[in-house]
C-alpha cells in the first residue's frame, strides 16, 4: 500500500517539476518547501479524512473536493488541511502550556484547564488558504498546486484572544501579536511564526480556538489550541499554538516576508519585486465556486432542470449576490442565496437552470460582496499565486 503511494507520488512529482520547469522562479515565491507536491487530483484514504485530495504527502496537505461544498458547516473529516512542516508528533493535553509574554504587564503561562475557564465564544468562519486556486493561475507559479478546495467552513469556539491577553495586560507599546506553533521544524527550515496587528487581535471575534463544530480540535487542525483570525487568510490562524507574544512591531520572519505578501503594483512573471514594494496579506477576496454540476458532466436533456449550486465567501465582507451565466458571460441571472449565514462564513447558493436545447455549455458563477467587490474575469497574477478569485466556470454537455 505504502509502496503504491510512493510510486504514484514520484510520478506525479516528476510531471509537476516538468510542468513548472519553464515557469520563472521569482522573488516572493510561496514560502513552502517544494517537497512532494503535485498537481493532479489524487484521492487518498487518510485516516479520518474521507475522499480528500492529497496535494502533498510530506508535509500533509489535503484538499476538499468541491462536491463536498454542499453543507454550510464542513464536517471535520472533509475540512482541508494545510501544513508547512511536520505536525507535532506528541501532544499531551495535560503537559501543554500556552505562554504569554512580550509587551505585557504580567507574563504568564496557562494550562488547557486554565484556558477552558475563560468565557467561550463561537464564530462560524470560512477558512481559506491564501494559495487556494494557485494551480489555476496562468502563467503557472511554483508552490502547492491547489485547485478550488483549500477552503472550508466550521464553527470555531474558544476564549476570545482579547480576554486571554487581558490576563497578562497589554502595554501601550503592544502593536502586534505573534503566535508560535508546535510544528516540528525539519532541518534549517524557519519555524512557522506569524503576527497580526493589535486591532485584529483585540477584535471580539478573534479566538484562541479549542473546538471545531462542537468537538475538540483534531490534530490536523491544531489540537489543543489554535488562533482563529476570522475573514483573514488561513495562514493567520496559527495551529498548535504554544506561545503568544505581544510585539512593538510586525514580526520579522520567513512566513511574514517574503511569505504571504503581495506586490503593491501589478507584477509580471520574471519581475523582481523588492520586499519594500510589497504588503502583507490580510482579508480574503470575494469568490464563488460551482460545486455542481461537475466540470465535464454529461447531463440528461430529458430531466429538463439542472440545479447549479455552490458556495461564495468574501472574508470580512458579506456576500451581496451571486450571478450565474449559462451563455459564456453574455447574460447573468441571480442565484438564490442559502438562508444559513454568519458574518465570516460562506453562503451556499443555487440556481435552477433549464437548458433550452441540447449542446455544450459553459456555466459561470460571479459573486459580489457588501464592499462592492466583484469577482474578475481574470485573477490578478502575482509571483506566489495568492488570492486567486477569477469567475468560476464548469463545462457541461446536455444531451
Ligand atoms: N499553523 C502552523 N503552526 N503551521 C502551519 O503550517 N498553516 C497555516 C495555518 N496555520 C500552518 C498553521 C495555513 S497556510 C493555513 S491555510 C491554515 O493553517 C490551514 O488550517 P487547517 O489545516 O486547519 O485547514
Amino acid at each position: 500500500m505504502f509502496a503504491k503511494y510512493v510510486c504514484k507520488i514520484m510520478n506525479s512529482r516528476r510531471d509537476f517539476l516538468k510542468q513548472i520547469s519553464g515557469a520563472a522562479l521569482v522573488a516572493g515565491a510561496a514560502p513552502s518547501i517544494l517537497t512532494w507536491a503535485f498537481p493532479q487530483r489524487q484521492v487518498v484514504e487518510f485516516p479520518g479524512e474521507d475522499g480528500m485530495i492529497l496535494r502533498s504527502f510530506r508535509f500533509v496537505d489535503l484538499e476538499s473536493p468541491v462536491e463536498y461544498f454542499n453543507t454550510w458547516l464542513t464536517p471535520v473529516p472533509h475540512f482541508f488541511v494545510r501544513n508547512h512542516m511536520h505536525e507535532p508528533s506528541e501532544l499531551d493535553a495535560n503537559d501543554w502550556r500556552l505562554s504569554l509574554g512580550g509587551e505585557v504587564e504580567k507574563p504568564l503561562t496557562l494550562s488547557l484547564a486554565e484556558l477552558s475557564k475563560i468565557e467561550t465564544h463561537s464564530v462560524v468562519n470560512t477558512l481559506e488558504c491564501a494559495g487556494n486556486g494557485r494551480g489555476l493561475q496562468r502563467p503557472q507559479v511554483p508552490g502547492i498546486q491547489w485547485d478550488k478546495g483549500a477552503v472550508s467552513t466550521a464553527r470555531f469556539s474558544g476564549p476570545r484572544l482579547r480576554d486571554v491577553l487581558q490576563r497578562a495586560g497589554v502595554k501601550s507599546t503592544g502593536k502586534h501579536v505573534m503566535f508560535r506553533g508546535l510544528d516540528e521544524v525539519p532541518g534549517k527550515v524557519p519555524p512557522f511564526i506569524r503576527s497580526i496587528p493589535i486591532e485584529k487581535a483585540l477584535d471580539a471575534d478573534t479566538l484562541v480556538a479549542t473546538h471545531m463544530n462542537g468537538s475538540p480540535l483534531t490534530k490536523h487542525h491544531g489540537f489543543p489550541a489554535r488562533a482563529l483570525v476570522p475573514g483573514w487568510i488561513g495562514a493567520a490562524s496559527c495551529k498548535w499554538i504554544t506561545e503568544i507574544k505581544v510585539l512593538d512591531a510586525e514580526f520579522v520572519g520567513n512566513f511574514m516576508s517574503p511569505g504571504y505578501r503581495l506586490p503593491n503594483q501589478p507584477a509580471k512573471p520574471g519581475d523582481v519585486v523588492k520586499p519594500e514594494d510589497t504588503h502583507p496579506l490580510t482579508g480574503l477576496n470575494v469568490k464563488s465556486v460551482i460545486s455542481g454540476p461537475s466540470d465535464g458532466a454529461s447531463l440528461s436533456f430529458k430531466t429538463g432542470k439542472v440545479l447549479v449550486h455552490g458556495a461564495a465567501w468574501a472574508g470580512e465582507a458579506d456576500i451581496a449576490k451571486v450571478e450565474i451565466s449559462t451563455d459564456g458571460g453574455t447574460s447573468w441571472r441571480s442565484a438564490k442565496l442559502g438562508h444559513e449565514q454568519a458574518h465570516y462564513a460562506w453562503r451556499l447558493w443555487s440556481y435552477d437552470w433549464k437548458a433550452g436545447k441540447s449542446g455544450d455549455y459553459t456555466i459561470l458563477s460571479r459573486a459580489t460582496d457588501s464592499k462592492g467587490r466583484t469577482q474578475p474575469a481574470t485573477a490578478v497574477w502575482n509571483p506566489s499565486g495568492y488570492l486567486y478569485n477569477a469567475i468560476d466556470e464548469v463545462k457541461v454537455h446536455v444531451g
